[in-house]
């Protein structure tokens, strides 16, 4: 037996021993990035301890792009892919120059994927973590699409007054107290101010509804699990048109999907 195969099966029992779900194809992805015996025991060490792989190695794979990520910033998540479909269902014209908003952007990688499939469309990415954002903002520059793509502080859309056609956001939609029953991958490492969507899982959303209504457009707002009609219920209130709710590839309703109806000026004053 060589080396690398020795090395690798006492590295996934490790990890097996540790609790991690698929201890054998993440030792092989772990040795892939370190590549030497040295880096290697310490990526291993710091899995063992529940650390992400995606933060240990650097990097995460979402719709194809690779995306810088670290400590600080949410790992994108594959569910997350229905948010790109779903813009691409109800926008199917791919040189439309259209203008979209990413409410919490963390690593960018909604934003990016979007801009991505529409070259001639630019962006704006709000996020509220300045880690976060350093690290959406080195993405954008990664994927080449800075020129097309700006990122900015700020506490939502409070700060924004532009209209836009696209509004995507997967803002924080854990309950409080199912934070506790997470994996430690993530309760431990990913950041709270990313999970934690307060007693009901959905005082972001509240936050958004009425902001998604000024400024959009179609809203595409990614929810957790059960959150279907609750959401579009609040979105109702705001004055939005909810269209339909996308499912995701384990059939859970994922993203709803809500247009903008602004009530004439008139009717404001
Ligand atoms: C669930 S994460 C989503 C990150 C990224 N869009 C994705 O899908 O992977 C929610 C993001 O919203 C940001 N956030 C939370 N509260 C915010 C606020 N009031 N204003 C702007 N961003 C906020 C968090 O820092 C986090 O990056």
């Amino acid at each position: 037996m060589s080396d690398e195969r020795e090395i690798l099966r006492a590295a996934s029992a490790r990890l097996a021993a540790a609790g991690v779900d698929n201890p054998r194809l993440e030792a092989r992805v772990l040795w892939e990035a370190a590549r030497d015996p040295a880096p290697f025991e310490s990526f291993i060490a710091r899995r063992e301890k529940r650390e992400p792989v995606a933060y240990i190695t650097g990097h995460k794979e979402f719709w194809s792009l690779d995306f810088q990520v670290g400590p600080g910033v949410l790992i994108p998540r594959p569910d997350t892919e229905t948010m790109i479909e779903s813009v691409l269902t109800e926008f199917p014209d791919r040189a439309a120059k259209l203008r979209v908003l990413d409410l919490g952007t963390g690593s960018g990688c909604i934003l990016a994927a979007v801009l991505s499939e529409y070259p001639n469309a630019t962006g704006l990415g709000v996020e509220a973590s300045d880690t976060a954002r350093a690290i959406a903002t080195a993405n954008m520059e990664r994927l080449r699409l800075g020129t097309r793509a700006e990122i900015r502080p700020g506490n939502w859309a409070e700060a924004l007054d532009e209209r836009f056609d696209v509004i995507v956001t997967n803002p924080p939609y854990i309950s409080t107290a199912d934070i506790a029953t997470l994996e430690p991958d993530v309760r431990e490492y990913e950041p709270f101010g990313a999970l934690d969507g307060g007693p009901d899982g959905l005082d972001a959303v509240r936050a958004l509804a009425p902001e998604l209504n000024r400024l959009g457009g179609t809203s595409f707002v990614e929810i957790g699990i059960g959150q279907a009609d609750s959401t579009a219920e609040i979105l109702s209130a705001a004055g939005l048109h909810v269209l339909r709710a996308a499912k995701d590839l384990s059939g859970i309703s994922r993203i709803v999907i809500a247009q903008s109806q602004p009530l004439p000026k008139k009717e404001l004053e």
